[in-house]
């Protein structure tokens, strides 16, 4: 029994300390947008934020957490309407829609860490995270996108201030 801080709830999980974050968060919380790929670190399906950075959380031990803030696809935004979701909607991004929570999240990562990135950036950046459908190019894109609209929105904020 320890608890997690997620997506800025405190919660109390009863499991053990070895048990993988990815099945804290699927089957101890019943949130099940953060996915199961490989298993192995491989893939990026279960990409979640640990104090804002990207982890694997297949390969993050419920025990190595402790006071670090938690962050899943449903804590992203309040409403699901993170930049980097409003481009995903406008780039029509997802196909089977599988990876596409960990590639948010990968993404989401990379932009609170390097707000302008450049494409070989943007590509270096989520390179391990794997879409069997093929969607590499549309995400590119989406990501740009948010970039450049969080980028305009915080120009438009500093305007007014
Ligand atoms: S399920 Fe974690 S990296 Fe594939
Ligand atoms: S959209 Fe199908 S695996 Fe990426």
């Amino acid at each position: 029994m320890a608890s997690l801080t997620i997506n800025g709830h405190n919660v109390t999980v009863d499991a053990a300390k070895d048990t993988p974050l990815l099945w804290v968060i699927r089957d101890h919380l019943n949130m099940t947008g953060t996915k199961f790929g490989c298993g192995a670190g491989l893939c990026g399906a279960c990409t979640v934020h640990l104090d804002g950075v990207a982890v694997r959380s297949c390969q993050t031990q419920f025990g190595d957490v402790g006071a670090k803030k938690v962050t899943t696809i449903e804590g992203l935004s309040a409403h699901g309407d993170h930049a980097l979701q409003k481009a995903w909607v406008a780039e029509q991004v997802p196909q089977c829609g599988y990876c596409q929570s960990g590639q948010i999240m990968q993404a989401a990562s990379l932009l609170s860490h390097n707000p302008a990135p450049t494409r070989d950036e943007i590509v270096e950046a989520m390179t391990g995270n794997l879409c069997r459908c093929m969607t590499y190019p549309r995400i590119v894109k989406a990501i740009e996108r948010a970039s450049n609209d969080m980028r305009a929105a915080n120009d438009t904020a500093g305007r007014k201030a």
